[in-house]
């Protein structure tokens, strides 16, 4: 959250003064959208807006982009050429170093960039110190792998006219290079399904001299002012292309800040088309359904562009295109069968304009049988232009191709994917302990309490506020004992006092600077304050010294970090962030990084975690607010500062979801609502949500009364322990489905698009999701007063509920009711699955290390089978890359046995156990419930267990079916190590 913009010079940094300004952030007070910029107000998307009306609307519009003829060649799956921008009527060009890659991953990716000549021409604006150059670091920060070009990718067809590049898996890829204009056509199986500039909307702000106005004649008074001397035309050229709107190119002011460009205009924009796709998802974070909207007015759509631009946004309206906390440049285009999509790689604040258009060749067809073809309009600030293109054709595919190159979610330690429990603040040692044992009293699990700024002493991030926390380590100790941990919020803003961090950061030079290449100074929590420049690896070298043990005294082992405000924020800086001249490492501009500066803060906090004291080798967890593409390999992320109400909690799905499919699906939203008080029931469906997100934490506002969950009262108190309780037995089925997010980029929670691309009615649905592979089938309730609801049902298997076991029959296509009084969470299963659960309710995910395991056997609609996997390593340390993790397959075959092999065909013990390990293998499958059991199975009370080369029997419970509930079984002390192969025989 942010203050609002007027309070910048008396900032007071005391609690009290702090309150009394949160104060002013009533729910009722949602974001001033005033503050943001709209498209119109900001002059690169208002001119390209402004392009692509004029490029589409009546008279005829060729695109001034045309490839240098012969300057086309390939060589090593790699095709080079130079665009040719014509830029006045003198034919006069910019020439623009166009490379097309394409990677042995089947992915391709475009490039523009604007040739060194030009750089040499430019003279920067005043004295600045920015860098003449197109800013090319956001590869170094965003891709990781996949970048290997395909050697095997061959030219198909050349002419004067067009290249024809053929590519990807079994060379079932075409690229189109056609020169005059410039525009590629990505096809699959010979059909056209991506278009670059085909719209003609590409549009690379070239660089330019600035030309200073003649300067006033001094006028005598009483004397007219003389008219303007026209510049002379020579000078003028190739400046001024006709009616453009130049009054943004070299400054621009919104509100009270004007904001210089030493480049002057440098934009890039870029028609992409998604060719018969009538749906597109992705682009995170924005607050609105996970079908994205079109952007150019009518009827429920909207009017503005959807914007990427990091911003604190805090009390965000829902149902808006409007910028949040974080940006991932990544969509996915969906139609029946074929999935398809865009990395559009670029840090600076960028734009995206969708619209939808039928395509109907056969005027007599009224429309009938026509495809829609989804055409965005990507608009960047500065930057290159760079894209990879992603030609599926599963929904599974983009995820896994854009994991390769972008990383994929960092494997979580198990603690971070039980509860966490927050709040601004609790206010002393005593207030943390209170909580602690107030949860266990209600016996409600949870694994992590959290401090925010009110902790440190002043809002100086390093230290802790002695008065109320005195005894840190006694503190962390106390946690310790039940397996808990403690998360410290530490800030990038460093407050600007006399203290050893700030005089550090400024001894060295590790601040951003502003645009004199003076150290930058703005506002926020502490009052005056100076950010650490992320992008320095020295900077970073130095952060990660600030975290050791003795350094940040009063953190110990169990001691995690929150990165917040990392947008940055700056409450006095235009739109609540940095100025856009600001200077980074290496001079690029603040313009140039904005989206990734949050991650490069959340990067070096990581790092700092995983160097504290030599020796220790644990997974670190870091919570960030902003992000970009490429921020799922560092830790988890949530949605910021909603609001107490029902219509936040119905929005977090979506935008869960959108996380998910957008290669970051450790995300979760405030559980309660950030902002007000929510109503008991509220908070108590809230619960039962936040228990199927991947990140669940439960926070208030400093100004919002006390609801740590024991505090609802009855029935609600017993309701929540509930929904925390299903979370933690079901934490194996989740740290199975973090797993495979880290094996291949899947997300956790799966909307119908991505589980069921077939199913055309599936497509804009964001209320209900599956979770990992386990078959789970959850549709949160998030209207008040509903006691009932339909589930949407995607395929013809058989449905159980999670809770009575009750048959929902294969109805494909049908919403079924499903009653969902308060106590409950709707969830069916999905027959054919095995799930894992861990049934004996603890105080933490720690405590149940050791303990046995349920199976839960859904039997699928053959009667016979079900399958499904775990994955368990120690939770804690990076030793399961070296092959200490038990990853098992269960497979329910025949009606007849049920066997658990190696997943991955690992020979036993095909790695040395480690302590964890051999201490793992004692661990025992105690259960296992077959839900839909053969009635075949009702007279027998006994099962054959063969494992470790030995025979036992285990008692099974038969009980029929009965009034719509389907029959179950129950076989009892199974006592087969989870970790070995075995069978059960029925
Ligand atoms: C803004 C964050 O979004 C919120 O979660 C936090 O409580 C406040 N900053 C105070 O640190």
């Amino acid at each position: 959250m942010a203050p609002p913009a007027l309070l910048s010079s008396k900032w007071a940094t005391s609690l009290c003064v702090l309150s009394a300004l949160s104060a002013l952030f009533t729910p009722a007070v949602a974001v001033k959208e005033h503050d943001f910029k709209k498209c119109v107000q900001s002059g690169f998307c208002k001119r390209n807006r402004e392009f692509a009306d004029h490029a589409l609307g009546a008279g005829a519009w060729q695109s001034p982009y045309n490839v240098q003829a012969d300057s086309a060649s390939f060589k090593d799956g790699q095709l080079q050429a130079t665009v040719l921008k014509t830029i006045n009527d003198q034919g006069e060009t910019v020439r623009l170093p166009l490379t097309v890659s394409f990677l042995e991953s089947g992915t391709a990716r475009v490039t523009v960039n604007e040739e060194k000549r030009q750089r040499g021409d430019i003279e920067l604006r005043h004295d600045s110190k920015a860098r003449k150059e197109r800013y090319n670091g956001a590869e170094e920060w965003v891709i990781v792998g996949g970048l290997a070009v395909d050697k095997a990718a061959k030219i198909a067809h050349e002419d004067k006219n067009q290249i024809t590049i053929q590519y990807g898996p079994a060379s079932k890829f075409e690229a189109v290079i056609r020169f005059s204009p410039f525009t590629v056509d990505f096809k699959r199986d010979g059909k056209s399904q991506i278009k670059f500039n085909d719209k003609g909307l590409l549009n690379v702000e070239h660089w330019r001299r600035k030309i200073e106005p003649p300067p006033e004649p001094e006028k005598k008074e009483g004397e007219e002012a003389a008219p303007e001397e026209a510049a002379p035309e020579e000078s003028k050229k190739d400046e001024t292309p006709k009616g453009e709107d130049e009054s943004t190119w070299w400054d621009e002011t919104f509100g009270s800040n004007t904001d210089t460009k030493p480049r002057g205009p440098e934009a890039i924009g870029l028609d992409i088309s998604f060719v018969g796709y009538e749906h597109v998802f992705g682009i995170p974070s924005h607050a609105g359904p996970l079908a994205l909207k079109e952007t150019r007015g009518g009827e429920g759509k909207y009017t503005d562009p959807y914007r990427l631009y990091n911003a604190d946004v805090f009390e965000y309206i829902l149902d808006s295109p409007m910028t949040l906390y974080g940006a991932i440049p990544f969509m996915q285009a969906h139609r029946k069968d074929s999935s398809v999509g865009v990395l559009w790689l670029n840090a600076a604040e960028t734009w995206v304009d969708i619209t939808k258009a039928k395509d109907s060749k056969n005027p007599l067809a009224l429309g009938v049988g026509a495809k829609t073809t989804t055409t965005t309009h990507w608009i960047s600030e500065s930057g290159l232009l760079d894209a990879f293109v992603f030609l599926g054709p599963t929904p599974r595919d983009l995820t896994q191709k854009y994991g390769e190159l972008t990383g994929t979610t960092a494997m979580p330690q198990e603690f971070a994917i039980g509860y966490h429990q927050c709040r601004w603040n609790y206010n002393s040692e005593e207030d943390v302990e209170t909580v602690d044992a107030k949860m266990d009293k209600a016996k409600m699990p949870y694994d992590v309490i959290w401090l925010d700024i009110e902790y440190t002493d002043e809002k100086k991030y390093f230290t802790w506020d002695a008065h109320s926390f005195p005894h840190p380590i006694n503190m962390g100790k106390v946690l310790d004992n039940h397996g808990r941990k403690l998360v410290t919020i530490i800030d990038p803003h460093i407050k600007n006092v006399e203290y050893p961090v700030d005089q550090e950061l400024k001894a060295k030079e590790l601040g951003v600077k502003n645009k004199e290449g003076n150290l930058f100074e703005g506002w926020c929590w502490p009052g005056s304050s100076h950010w650490i420049d992320g992008f320095s690896p020295a900077a970073r070298e130095w952060w990660a010294s600030l975290f050791k043990y003795d350094k940040f005294k009063g953190t110990m082992e169990n001691t995690w970090i929150w990165n917040d405000m990392n947008e940055p924020s700056v409450f006095n800086g235009p739109e609540t962030t940095m100025p856009k001249d600001n200077l980074h490492h290496e001079n690029w501009e603040h313009r140039d990084v904005h989206n990734i500066y949050g991650m490069t803060f959340h990067n070096a906090t990581h790092h700092a975690l995983q160097s504290r004291k030599t020796g220790e080798h644990v997974r670190p967890f870091v919570l960030t607010r902003s992000f970009f593409a490429g921020s799922q390999r560092i830790g988890a992320m949530w949605t910021g500062d909603n609001q107490a109400a029902w219509d936040h909690l119905k929005a977090s799905i979506p935008m869960l979801l959108s996380q998910g499919i957008s290669g970051f699906p450790f995300s979760g939203a405030d559980v309660g609502g950030f902002f007000g008080n929510p109503e008991k029931d509220l908070l108590t469906r809230w619960y039962q949500a936040g228990a199927f997100y991947p990140f669940f934490r439960g926070h208030a506002h400093i100004d919002a009364r006390r609801r740590e969950p024991y505090l609802a009262g009855e029935p609600y108190s017993t309701i929540i322990a509930a929904a925390l309780r299903l979370r933690y037995a079901l934490l194996p089925s989740w740290y199975t489905a973090f797993h495979q997010a880290y094996v291949d980029g899947t997300p956790i929670i799966k909307p119908m698009f991505y589980t069921h691309p077939s199913e055309e009615e599936g497509f804009d649905m964001d209320d209900q999701f599956f979770v990992g592979n386990t078959g789970l089938l959850v549709k949160p309730i998030t209207d008040q007063d509903r006691v009932a609801t339909d589930i949407w049902i995607p395929d013809n298997e058989l449905y159980y509920d999670y809770f009575t076991y009750q048959i929902i029959p294969a109805s494909k296509g049908k919403r079924v009711t499903i009653d969902a009084p308060l106590e409950k969470v709707p969830i069916l299963m999905q027959g054919g699955h095995v799930f894992a659960r861990r049934d004996r309710p603890r105080r933490s995910s720690a405590l149940m290390r050791w303990d046995d395991y349920t199976l839960v056997v859904t039997v699928g609609r053959d009667g016979k089978t079900a399958e499904g996997d775990l994955y368990v390593d120690d939770g804690e340390t990076y030793d399961f890359e070296k092959g200490q993790y038990v990853h098992r397959r269960f497979v329910l075959d025949g009606a007849k046995t049920i066997t658990s092999t190696d997943a991955e065909g690992r020979a036993p013990k095909a790695a040395e156990d480690g302590e964890w390990l051999r201490k793992f293998r004692g661990v025992v499958v105690d259960k296992i419930v077959v839900v839909g059991a053969p009635a075949s199975w009702a007279s027998k009370k006994e099962v054959k267990v063969e494992a470790d080369g030995k025979t036992s029997t285990a008692k099974m419970e038969y009980t029929a079916a009965s009034g719509g509930r389907a029959a179950f079984a129950v076989i009892k002390k199974v006592g087969a190590s989870v970790a070995g192969d075995w069978k059960v025989v029925v």
